[in-house]
């Protein structure tokens, strides 16, 4: 009986939060500029999904919202249904902006500072040994593979060094603004003045409070678009290093196991791997073996790095 009366009341409560949840929902949608329910949110979160391998945590609502809304606005568009229909039927430009306002793009200078004297002994260590090539695979708007270009300067003491460096993205908004290497100087914060002197041109006039990476190390760096969940890539190793950071954390444990096992082949056998500081690769350990802080080798590697 006292079973009996429970059930009841836990249907009626669940009832009661679907209905006040519904009621919440509509109210929100009155004062909102575009119509745009749960039931499309889910859909971005499949499409980004599908597209991308972001998995969208549920909270991310308000963001999806504000990020998609501007895509809407431009389009002339009311509901979001409308628009994720568009995107559906496979609209290619579309596709490309509504990838690039879901990506997260926070990046720095030297961002994980231990990587770069790791680098540095890497690229050292090859001296001699002909060109080093470098692929920097989630390279955002460019403070990443500037990092590792500077890194070579230093290492070989010339402006030449006999490096190159592959810079990957998905986002091609990103892209462009790693293109031209063009940073508010409050990005250099961190960087030694001696860096900020060798590597930066301030900007003057209209362009005060800017600086501009210099020539000689954009010339180091190839950008190209890149979409690390294709079956393919338009890319030819054997890189010395990958730097794959911080990008694994939106992809589940399958895609990251697939995206490592087409790593396996591009990588130099005495390569080295970085990964992200929450980025932990223990169930790819058949294919890639830690040696150091977020550093990985190949589980074939002949050299063993130090940690
Ligand atoms: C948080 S940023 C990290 C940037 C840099 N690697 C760092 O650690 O500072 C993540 C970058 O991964 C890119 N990204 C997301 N999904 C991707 C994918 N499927 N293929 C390639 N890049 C992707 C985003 O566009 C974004 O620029």
């Amino acid at each position: 009986m006292i079973d009996g009366l429970q059930a009841c009341s836990a249907q009626a409560i669940g009832q009661l939060e679907r209905q006040t949840h519904e009621v919440i929902e509509r109210t929100i949608e009155k004062g909102r500029e575009f119509a745009f329910t749960s039931a499309d949110f889910e859909r971005v979160r499949k499409l980004i999904y599908g597209r991308a391998g972001i998995s969208l945590s549920p909270n991310k609502h308000e963001m999806v919202y504000s990020r998609l809304g501007r895509r809407l606005r431009t389009l002339g568009l009311s509901h979001f249904s409308d628009y994720l229909t568009l995107l559906e039927h496979g609209d290619a430009v579309e596709w490309e902006a509504f990838t690039n306002s879901l990506t997260t793009n926070l990046t720095a200078f030297f961002r994980e500072e231990h990587h770069f004297p790791v680098l540095a002994e890497l690229l050292q260590r090859n001296k001699g040994t002909g060109p080093i090539s470098l692929w920097c695979s989630a390279a955002s708007t460019g403070e990443e593979p500037y990092s590792m270009a500077m890194t070579a300067v230093e290492a070989f003491d010339t402006f030449k060094p006999p490096v190159k460096i592959l810079a990957t993205d998905i986002d091609t908004n990103v892209l462009m603004k790693a293109r031209q290497g063009v940073y508010s100087i409050d990005r250099l914060e961190k960087v030694s003045q001696e860096r900020k002197r060798r590597f930066f041109l301030r900007g003057k006039g209209a362009s005060s409070g800017q600086v501009r990476v210099r020539d000689e190390l954009r010339a180091l760096i190839e950008y190209r678009p890149l979409n690390l969940l294709d079956a393919s890539w338009s890319v030819r190793g054997p890189f010395h290093a990958i730097f794959c950071r911080n990008v694994m954390i939106y992809f589940d444990k399958p895609t990251q196991y697939d995206i490592l096992r087409k790593f396996v082949p591009l990588l130099h056998p005495d390569g080295l791997l970085f990964a992200g500081h929450s980025e932990s690769f223990h169930h790819a350990a058949d294919l890639f073996r830690p040696c150091g802080k977020t550093v990985y080798q190949g589980v074939a590697a002949r050299h063993t790095a130090g940690s």
